[in-house]
């Protein structure tokens, strides 16, 4: 069975085909970023209309990559939500138009369902059951994932979420939009103990997160500069930002491996990219005998493969979950554990 998947919940533009035999066949992505750096993050109304420019082109890409004709698509999956609304509905009334027009099922994906399944897309995948730490733009949550939507919630940030709290710190570094890498690179070159910043909720006995007080903590010391912050100042208080809240997300997720008594920890969303939290979580589970897992690099932030991955999984294990009415709604705000097991 191939799948057909289009994401399009937020600034990047993601069709893919994925081959239940053969694995993922062709992936195309526009990302957005460009547009939107100039405003310092993603303007709903410029994402719906690039979305409509991207989607066509990408997916006539995607077909020539996996050197098929569209009729081989069997069925289609597109996000459904949570996201923009307006750059929702783009995916999904292309998702849907097509499936009429080629007369094959549709399918609404969970955005995070999509990120929270990705790493089983690479080469060595996990095992279910496994902690997930899901950390995007928009999340930041730690789930017991025991397979295919059988999802419970352990914990997730109580303000902001952690892509927000890097891009949020980088604009107040004067870091273009998005910051997480941006900052994460200026922090290399940062002293570790210019500046301690604090690690919100570290003890606090649950799973919880808090990051919007650690921006605030940003904002304090850049304010205490009364001159213009040179650039070792900039990287010193981009590395006590990463260290403090890389050292939350690794303290909550060992934690949550410690009650679970669970050995796998799987980490998607954007910020699952970034390279000093992957280095400290690989060594703390080591030292647990647990191991990490992670998405390739690029399905680490959004992208069409793990829509369409998502789909098949589900499609596999109830062909009945798409539908052929082909009338759509999407879903801005969509709570993970809403879903159903597979
Ligand atoms: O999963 P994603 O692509 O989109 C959402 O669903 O939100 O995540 C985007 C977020 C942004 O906040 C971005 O700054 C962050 O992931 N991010 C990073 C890195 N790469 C992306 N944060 C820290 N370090 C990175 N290397
Ligand atoms: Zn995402």
């Amino acid at each position: 069975m191939i799948v057909l998947g289009v994401e399009s919940s937020c600034d990047e533009t993601g069709i893919a085909l994925y081959d239940t035999q053969g694995g993922l066949l062709a992936h195309a992505l526009y990302s957005q970023v460009a547009m939107h750096e100039q405003y310092g993050g993603v303007v709903p109304e410029l994402a719906s209309r690039d979305h409509i420019r991207r989607a066509i082109p990408l997916l006539e890409a995607a077909l020539k990559e996996a050197g098929i004709a569209r009729t081989a698509i069997d069925a289609i999956a597109y996000t459904q939500g949570p996201g923009l609304a307006g750059a929702l509905l783009v995916g999904a009334s292309v998702a849907c138009s097509l499936g009429l027009a080629l007369g094959k099922p549709v399918l609404g994906v969970h955005h995070l369902e999509g990120h929270l399944l990705s790493p089983l897309l690479s080469s060595n995948p996990p095992e279910f059951p496994f902690i997930a730490l899901l950390v995007s733009g928009g999340h930041t949550q730690l789930m017991r994932v025991d397979g295919v939507g059988r999802y419970e919630l352990l914990g997730e940030t109580v303000d902001d979420a952690a892509g927000e709290a890097f891009d949020k710190s980088a604009k107040l570094l004067g870091l273009g939009y998005p910051g997480g890498p941006a900052i994460s690179r200026l922090a290399e070159f940062g002293d570790p103990l210019a500046y301690k910043l604090p690690r919100p909720m570290l003890h606090s006995k649950d799973l919880n997160f808090s990051f919007s007080g650690l921006k605030t903590a940003v904002l304090t010391v850049v304010k205490k500069h009364t001159t213009n912050l040179c650039e070792q100042d900039k990287a010193n208080i981009a590395r006590g930002f990463v260290d403090a809240i890389v050292d939350v997300l690794t303290a909550k997720c060992m934690t949550a491996l410690k009650h679970t008594g669970l050995k796998r920890l799987v980490v998607a969303g954007g910020v699952g990219a970034n390279s000093q939290l992957r280095a400290s979580l690989n060594a703390a589970a080591a030292k647990r005998r647990c191991t990490v897992f992670y998405p390739e690099m690029e399905f680490c932030t959004d992208n069409g493969a793990m829509i369409a991955f998502a789909g098949a999984l589900r499609l596999m294990a109830n062909p009945d979950a798409a539908q052929c009415n082909y009338a759509f709604n999407v879903r801005p705000r969509w709570p993970l554990n809403e879903l159903t097991a597979a």
